[in-house]
């Protein structure tokens, strides 16, 4: 691969998904992508790049993008953002919801679904007092690839025993042969959806909640603070927004500030994109944190 043509994949995977590859992933770009020249018969990353640069190339630069997508998830990851959700965020909602008894999450970059599905389980457990309840949880990803073994719901050994609770694997997975597949009841509750990060959210609605964990990190300043604004308008005022644990909007937007003591939990700021800072902390008992009617839905 000649300095051209790393140049050459360097923009077009930050145009196309917001991944920004330092100089030296050499690598990794061919380490991903060598698979994919052999499959479409060419011999190395020369090919390729010509390949991608020639009429008709839509396909192969949607495999590019995607061989390019790191789509390590497990369930219960991190731990933490499951206790905020079932503790911090579900009880806000279920007293700020009373009336309309509907909820909206979106899980905005949901790899192979292990993320939605904790998500669904932990609702699951919530039983009764979700009774009469609507919860929705959109699952996105820009890899249509990862999104079809979210759907199937069916995960190996390996995958089931990263993270989940044995109890939870006996209750909500069967197993098959050497896999294990979800439960109907809990894969019913998560629609699956591929989308863009980089794109407009505005038809998607708005949102209670928003998981987007572990993918800002690939993203440039720029593009970071691009989405985080947009989530800003996709997330209801008195929502939440979940995030990796090496991720943060502190330094990046006004639009959201840290919900005190709930590492990585973040909820809109009332007070807009104009100042930020981590002095800039919202408490759940704020008034100022009252449900805005966005139409949206
Ligand atoms: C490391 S996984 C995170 C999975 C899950 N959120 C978690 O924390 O376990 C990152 C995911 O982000 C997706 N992704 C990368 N760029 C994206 C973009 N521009 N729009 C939507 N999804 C993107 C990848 O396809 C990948 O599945």
């Amino acid at each position: 691969m000649t300095p051209y043509d790393y140049d050459y994949l360097r923009k077009l995977l930050r145009a196309r998904s917001g991944l920004v590859l330092s100089a030296d992933k050499h690598y990794l770009v061919e380490s991903r992508l060598l698979p994919v020249a052999r499959k479409a018969g060419l011999f190395n990353l020369t090919g390729l790049v010509s390949k991608l640069r020639g009429p008709d190339s839509e396909p192969l630069i949607v495999e590019v993008v995607e061989a390019m997508t790191t789509n390590e998830s497990f369930f219960f990851r991190d731990k933490v953002p499951f206790d905020h959700f079932r503790e911090t965020i579900m009880p806000a909602l279920i007293a700020a919801r009373s009336s309309s008894r509907r909820i909206r999450i979106w899980c905005a970059a949901a790899a192979t679904g292990q993320e939605p599905y904790t998500l669904a389980i932990c609702l699951k457990e919530m039983g009764r007092e979700l009774k009469g309840w609507r919860v929705d949880i959109l699952a996105t990803d820009l890899s249509t690839e990862v999104l079809e073994k979210a759907k199937s719901g069916i995960y190996s050994q390996f995958e089931v025993q990263r993270g989940l609770p044995v109890l939870m694997l006996i209750k909500y997975f069967t197993q098959v042969g050497e896999t294990w597949q979800i439960a109907p009841e809990i894969r019913s509750m998560v629609k699956f959806q591929p989308f863009n990060l980089l794109n407009d959210f505005a038809h998607l609605g708005a949102f209670d909640v928003v998981f987007c964990r572990n993918v800002l990190i690939y993203f440039d300043q720029e593009t970071k603070i691009a989405v985080l604004d947009r989530l800003a308008r996709v997330t209801e005022r008195d929502g939440f927004l979940a995030l990796g644990a090496a991720e943060t909007v502190i330094g990046l937007t006004g639009a959201f500030k840290p919900v005190a003591e709930k590492r990585g939990l973040y909820a809109p700021n009332p007070l807009g994109t104009a100042a930020y800072g981590a002095g800039n902390i919202v408490s759940l008992s704020n008034p100022a944190r009252a449900p805005v009617a966005t139409g949206a839905r």
